[in-house]
């Protein structure tokens, strides 16, 4: 990614984060693959990326990999809401190298070190064991003294410059991202207690914050590509943030149903997560009513319709939408009631919903910022599509849904052969694990995520390439 057209330095730092996250997306992807062969093949790398390091890779990667991409998008767009340059750039790049190397280390100690003794060093040093947030207590420390930076500089930005209601929300959004974060970092002997706290970071980051977050940059994008109205798209990012907030923290009920707490838990968490999928359903009206409008207004002005700025990231801002609401609503809710969980929990099902609601939710959005990045530091006017971001956005987009549809499939016999027929037994798992329909889900899931990464490859060939080929305004 040139940054050679980048007079903000905001925008410069946000290239490398941007950058960053796209080689952590395509590690993710490739420790995916590992896993999904493993379910074919048991024996593939076995003792050398087991099963559990490849899961542990792919994951915490996914979860890598956004956040460098949300901080990059936030420095991306700062000098464009508030009018200034960020303050405290200097500090922001040099905690970028801090983060980057942070990271690194990481990943190379959970390759090659893998396991450690069973005390207090394996936290410090190797891994916490806590599923997507993994990274050991000097990384756990090392990201917070980083990501205290980045909120100072957003603050001292925002409270500088014109605080918009983009950047307002976003100042309260990452407090409360950043926050949670630290709900992770303590440890209980007490493996129910343990769990219950763990929640809070996962469920009310992908539940909460991050939905909050990908408002905001929905509404940052609307503005800038289709020029929809300010008033308008901030409005309803408020009320998002009013109803994320409400349903998405009793919501979180829906993980306590089988942990050890109170049965209360069932009630409130049936009720509340049942409506989390209202606020996304209204996001994803909201979005395609905008457009609707605006080529509606642009028609009675005799026009086309409005130029859209930059089409690969409008049809990733278009994917999210369909996305989230897919993923998170519909797959979500399907399993959300505790009478439908007590089947489906921690099935392959569960793992459909995961893969459709993280790619569909943060992924599309993130990639779409990637693009808009790509647009602004080379100075492109209209950004338009190319081969490979077409072959790019169907690839990826098709191969998420259809190891979706695999696993979701694969999900079923899980959920009526080892829980339904077989009553959760240990046989019934054998059962349930080696039915036709189950191996043939596996099989699939495999071919479409290799159909995801060789989309991967396009969309990285055409991150290269756009800036090149196209039309520059200076
Ligand atoms: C973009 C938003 C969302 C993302 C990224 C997401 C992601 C995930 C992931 C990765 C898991 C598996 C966690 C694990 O490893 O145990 C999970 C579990 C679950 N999610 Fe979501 N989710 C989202 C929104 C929702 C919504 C809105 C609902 C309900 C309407 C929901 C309902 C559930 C339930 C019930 C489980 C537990 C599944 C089980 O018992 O095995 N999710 N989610
Ligand atoms: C090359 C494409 C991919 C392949 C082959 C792949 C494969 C896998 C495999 C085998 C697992 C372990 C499942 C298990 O424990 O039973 C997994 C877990 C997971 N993957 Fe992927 N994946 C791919 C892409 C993605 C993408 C694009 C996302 C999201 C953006 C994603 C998000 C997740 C999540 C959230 C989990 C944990 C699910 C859970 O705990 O239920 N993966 N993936
Ligand atoms: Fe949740």
């Amino acid at each position: 990614m040139a940054s050679n057209h980048l007079k903000w330095e905001s925008k410069q730092l946000a290239t490398w984060y941007f950058t960053f996250a796209a080689i952590i997306f395509g590690a993710q992807l490739l420790f995916g693959l590992i896993a999904a062969i493993q379910y074919v093949m048991p024996g593939f790398l076995f003792e050398i990326v087991d099963f559990s390091i490849a899961r542990i890779l792919h994951i915490n990667a996914l979860v890598v990999w956004m956040v460098f991409a949300m901080i990059g998008s936030v420095y991306w767009l700062l000098p464009d809401e508030t009018g200034i340059e960020t303050v405290g750039i200097k500090i922001g790049k040099l905690l970028f190298w801090v983060f980057a190397a942070a990271i690194v280390v990481v990943v190379l100690v959970y390759l090659l070190v893998q396991v450690g003794p069973a005390d207090e060093t394996t936290i410090w040093f190797i891994t916490e064991g806590r599923e997507y947030i993994e990274a050991p207590r000097w990384a756990d420390i090392g990201i917070v003294v980083v990501v205290l930076g980045f909120i100072g500089n957003l603050y001292a930005t925002g409270m500088k410059g014109k605080p918009t209601g983009i950047v307002t929300v976003l100042m309260a959004d990452m407090l409360a991202f950043a926050g949670i974060y630290l709900a992770g970092m303590f440890f209980t002997d007490n493996i129910s207690v343990d769990q219950f706290w763990w929640w809070w970071v996962i469920h009310l980051w992908v539940e909460a914050t991050w939905e909050v977050f990908v408002g905001a940059i929905a509404a940052y994008g609307l503005i800038t590509m289709i020029g929809a109205h300010r008033k308008v798209v901030e409005m309803w990012l408020w009320i998002e943030v009013a109803m994320l907030f409400g349903s998405g923290i009793l919501g979180m009920g829906h993980h306590y149903f089988w942990i050890g707490t109170p049965e209360y838990w069932w009630e409130i968490g049936a009720l509340f997560s049942a409506l989390e999928p209202l606020p996304l359903v209204a996001m994803f009206i909201h979005v395609l009513y905008d457009w609707g409008k605006q080529q509606g207004a642009a028609h009675q002005r005799g026009e086309e319709g409005s130029v859209i700025t930059n089409k690969p990231a409008f049809t990733w801002f278009i994917l999210q939408a369909f996305g989230n609401f897919l993923g998170a609503g519909v797959w979500g809710f399907f399993h959300t009631l505790p009478q439908v969980n007590l089947y489906t929990h921690g099935t392959q099902f569960t793992s459909a919903h995961g893969h459709l609601a993280f790619f569909g939710a943060y992924a599309t959005i993130l990639i779409g910022m990637m693009y808009v990045a790509i647009q602004g530091s080379n100075g492109i006017k209209v950004l338009k599509h190319t081969k490979s971001s077409i072959a790019a956005a169907w690839m990826i987009a098709g191969g998420v849904m259809g190891m979706t549809v695999a696993l979701t499939i694969a999900g079923y016999v899980d959920v009526i052969v080892t829980r339904a027929q077989m009553g959760a037994t240990w046989a019934g798992y054998f059962d349930g694990h080696s039915g036709m329909w189950m191996l043939q889900g596996m099989d699939w899931r495999l071919i479409m995520g290799v159909v995801t990464f060789l989309g991967f490859l396009f969309l990285i060939k055409d991150f290269l390439s756009t800036g090149k080929n196209a039309v520059h305004i200076r």
